[in-house]
């Protein structure tokens, strides 16, 4: 689209009277075409939203004075007997197609180094299933449970996603009516200079990096996701990251709970394996049910011990949340001031740039700082937040990491040992050495209770069972 001269010099103006005057740098060299495309990119970014989220990410910490550890209900054992009512009301709301599955995979992945969409990296200790097809299983039992294929929402960016709706068109959506996966992008911010200038990629294009997964509540409300929820009257979403293959993604039992406290957001939490676990610690602020993010955290708050020696805020966030539709319309449409809407956090990158001659920069220090906003950020805006904590081995297993902890093979094995620890259960005396259930057999503990129940596993076959539970000696 060509703009005219007006529009030309309001958006000049308009980046100018924030101070970005030298995005129009290399104004002078550029062709009517090139000059064009700037303006476009232009024409999508407010300038008044990058203004703001510079000054938030240079906002000084609001000193924290009365810091508790939150209040939590515990969950720790998926077979708790008190918990079985939750698990029957969050069943029927499953069964009555109330509740959605989220998926945020917009990040970049580049610590993972995978080249590609970091749901398409194999993640199960057998099959070598990637993480896509990981979670559609999980909403393939459902759908064979209850007759209906549960929504998904599948949150991408930019830079990923045409690859990743090829991947599952390539796939047949792993066996999923694609009716009911839906791929909408998150939107995307310029990136700054240490000092606060938008970086160019180009003479003609700034550098753009995914808004952070708090921009996915925006862009549910802006793709017309959370109309579709309201049209088939899903009442509440189950959100969780694309880089933990043992969530699980549907979990009547937190669905349960969350109803039942009427709250607007819940969260899952674990115990931090030390203070300088990179997760994000759950605190109580006065009113407030907050994650601080692990670079954000005071030492001293993290380090803090208890008399018995554990950590006193010792409940770390392992990104799994149940929102309700309303909330996500609330918090998205809300104006963005001090206390409402979610603030921007500043990364650190290295980002590949023009410097002010126009010759490209390879750093080899971080040289940008990308706005992002979290959508945990949206816990102190919702009524009554509810904390549960659960068993880490259970359900955290993810895959950041090209090596080390939160690799591949650090959750290669957590997923191993799980499946090992619910073969004991149903009282299978063997320790196989690699062990993979299939979701589409039993994606959660109590699942896998009652399938066993109804079709008992003969473990002489075991290794021969195919598509249901796949387990193998080795
Ligand atoms: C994240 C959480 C941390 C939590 C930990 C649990 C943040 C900022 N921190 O850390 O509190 O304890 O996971 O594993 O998220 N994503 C998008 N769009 C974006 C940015 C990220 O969709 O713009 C998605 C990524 O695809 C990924 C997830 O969000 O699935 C996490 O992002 P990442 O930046 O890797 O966060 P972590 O440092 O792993």
């Amino acid at each position: 689209m060509s703009l005219n001269l007006i529009d030309e010099n309001k958006i000049k103006d308009s980046f100018a009277s924030i101070g970005q005057e030298q995005i129009f740098r290399f104004w002078g060299e550029l062709n009517r075409t090139e000059r064009s495309i700037l303006l476009n990119q232009l024409e999508q970014i407010d300038p008044l939203e990058c203004q703001d989220a510079w000054k938030e990410i240079n906002l000084l910490p609001t000193p924290v004075l009365n810091l508790q550890p939150p209040p939590a209900i515990r969950s720790t054992d998926p077979l708790d007997t008190g918990l079985v009512s939750m698990h029957e009301s969050g069943e029927e709301m499953l069964a009555k197609g109330k509740v959605a599955a989220f998926t945020v995979a917009g990040g970049q992945g580049t610590r993972l180094g995978h080249n590609g969409p970091k749901g398409t990296f194999p993640c199960t200790p057998l099959k070598k299933h990637s993480l896509f097809q990981h979670f559609a299983e999980n909403l393939s039992f459902f759908t064979k449970r209850f007759g209906k294929c549960p929504r998904w929402f599948i949150m991408t960016s930019q830079e990923n996603h045409t690859q990743t709706r090829k991947y599952f068109e390539k796939n047949q959506f792993f066996g999923l009516d694609k009716n009911r996966v839906t791929f909408f992008q998150q939107g995307m911010m310029p990136a700054f200079s240490m000092d606060g200038k938008i970086l160019l990629q180009e003479k003609n294009q700034l550098v753009m990096s995914p808004n952070g997964h708090g921009g996915s509540l925006k862009a549910l409300v802006e793709s017309g996701s959370i109309g579709l929820m309201e049209e088939e009257e899903i009442e509440c979403i189950s959100y969780f990251q694309v880089d933990n293959p043992m969530v699980y993604c549907m979990d009547p039992t937190f669905i349960g709970l969350h109803k039942a406290s009427g709250s607007e957001m819940s969260s899952k939490a674990v115990k931090k394996l030390s203070s300088e676990e990179r997760v994000g610690t759950f605190v109580q602020n006065g009113e407030s049910l907050q994650v601080l993010e692990y670079s954000d955290i005071p030492q001293k708050i993290s380090k803090e011990k208890l008399k018995n020696g554990s950590l006193r805020f010792g409940l770390g966030s392992i990104a799994i949340h149940m929102l309700e539709r309303n909330f996500v319309h609330r918090v998205a449409g809300s104006e963005k001031t001090k206390s409402q809407g979610l603030k921007y956090h500043g990364a650190h990158k290295k980002v590949c740039c023009l410097d002010k001659e126009g010759s490209r920069v390879h750093p080899s220090q971080p040289n940008a700082i990308k706005a992002e906003t979290f959508v945990f950020d949206a816990l102190p805006l919702a009524c009554d937040p509810l904390l549960v904590e659960i068993n880490r081995e259970e359900e955290f297993g993810p895959i950041k990491n090209p090596s080390g902890s939160d690799s591949c093979s650090s959750s290669e094995k957590l997923q191993i040992s799980r499946n090992q620890r619910w073969l004991k259960v149903i009282g299978v005396p063997e320790r196989l050495n690699k062990v993979e259930i299939s979701p589409l057999f039993a994606p959660t503990l109590p699942y896998f209770l009652e399938q066993t129940s109804k079709f008992p596993l003969d473990l002489k076959k075991l290794s021969k069972e195919s598509a249901l539970i796949e387990l193998q000696n080795t």
